[in-house]
């Protein structure tokens, strides 16, 4: 009788807390070694279970990020190590199942977005309860998967770092990307003059989701146009960061979430160049939640490049290593 009571105490409070039974297997895209994709393999895997702290989500969508792609090529084995087998990708979208021990503010049954450390491309994954947000009501989890790792890079360097202001004349640099049409979309909502770099296919869809200017990088030098700048944000790195700070009024704002400039190419000119890492104290659930909010009301939009069921999914991570994709790369897990 004794012994019952304790293993029941010990199920109620260890045990997750479930929805209804979860199969025992799963299927996951597995990177199983570094290089092209054929380190890639779609095969069953067993249902985590969620620790103490964690929810997990039956995944319903995933977004690529070129962060996937550069891990399973070997580019960042040094400086992002990962342990194999990996399941790649950071950004999910799906309806918690269960709920480990400790989480009081999420349950079975809603639907959420999530920032993760991989594990995107699977069936069910479990994330952080502090990595979690409500789903936007208003977008598909397809498009809402898309939010994550772009628009928390563009709303941690342009609202975090830099806190832009109306009026204040504000570069991109790869305005049509996944970070760049959060970030220009951002720029806008917050009443700033906004200047995008991109090639001319992509002018259109930049001047509709919010670009006052468009500069095609393709023909024109942007430092010969672009003049007077308060913020630069450059998603795109080497030249075009080394020649950003020519841009930009004394006492401007340099952000880059691909490099950094050396210390005294920003003391020159007396710039203000932040690391993004240190833009905020929040948690990534409290900031998707701000970031959600602006979804729902319409401020924000996600556009969607492509979308590849589950068992396509290494072709999603070779079209986000082209870096031509104009908005987001999504996968449909439950298809
Ligand atoms: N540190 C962080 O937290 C963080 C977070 C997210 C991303 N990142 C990094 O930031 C970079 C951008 O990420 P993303 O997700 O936005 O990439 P993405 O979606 O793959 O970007 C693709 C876009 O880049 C544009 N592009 C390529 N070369 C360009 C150039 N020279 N000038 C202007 N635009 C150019 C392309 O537009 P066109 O076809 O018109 O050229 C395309 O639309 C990546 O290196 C990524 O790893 C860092």
């Amino acid at each position: 009788m004794q012994l019952t009571f304790v293993l029941g105490l010990f199920l109620f409070l260890f045990a997750p807390f479930a929805s209804g039974a979860a199969p025992a297997q799963m299927r996951a895209l597995l990177m199983t070694g570094y290089g092209s994709s054929d380190v890639l393999r779609l095969d069953r895997i067993p249902v985590p279970a969620p620790a103490a702290g964690e929810v997990r989500i039956r995944v319903h969508a995933a977004s690529i990020n070129p962060i996937d792609w550069k891990i399973r090529s070997g580019l960042l084995q040094k400086s992002f190590p990962v342990s194999l087998p990996y399941i790649p990708s950071r950004d999910v979208a799906g309806t918690i199942d269960a709920v480990g021990p400790n989480v009081t503010r999420w349950k079975a049954g809603d639907d959420v977005i999530a920032l993760l450390d991989g594990g995107g491309l699977a069936e069910y994954v479990n994330a952080p309860a502090e990595s979690v947000a409500l789903k936007p009501a208003r977008l598909s989890f397809e498009a809402a998967a898309g939010i994550p790792t772009a628009s928390l890079a563009a709303w941690r360097t342009l609202i975090g770092n830099a806190d832009i202001k109306p009026g204040q004349r504000v570069l991109i640099h790869g305005g049509a990307g996944g970070v760049g049409s959060t970030a220009v979309q951002l720029a806008h909502w917050r009443g700033a003059h906004v200047i995008a770099t991109a090639s001319a296919r992509n002018h259109e869809y930049l001047k509709a989701i919010g670009a006052d200017e468009v500069i095609d990088y393709r023909t024109t030098r942007f430092e010969e146009v672009a003049k007077n700048v308060d913020v630069v944000l450059d998603t795109v790195g080497g030249d075009t960061l080394q020649r950003s700070p020519a841009v930009l009024r004394e006492g401007g704002t340099l952000l880059s979430i691909v490099a950094r400039l050396p210390a005294q190419a920003c003391s020159e000119r007396k710039l203000h160049c932040p690391d993004p890492s240190t833009a905020t104290q929040e948690q990534p659930g409290e900031e998707l939640t701000k970031l959600a909010q602006l979804f729902d009301s319409g401020a924000l939009k996600i556009s969607i490049e492509a979308e590849f069921p589950l068992e396509q999914a290494a072709k999603a991570l070779e079209l986000s290593e082209t870096e031509r994709a104009r908005g987001k790369i999504i996968v449909r897990v439950i298809d």
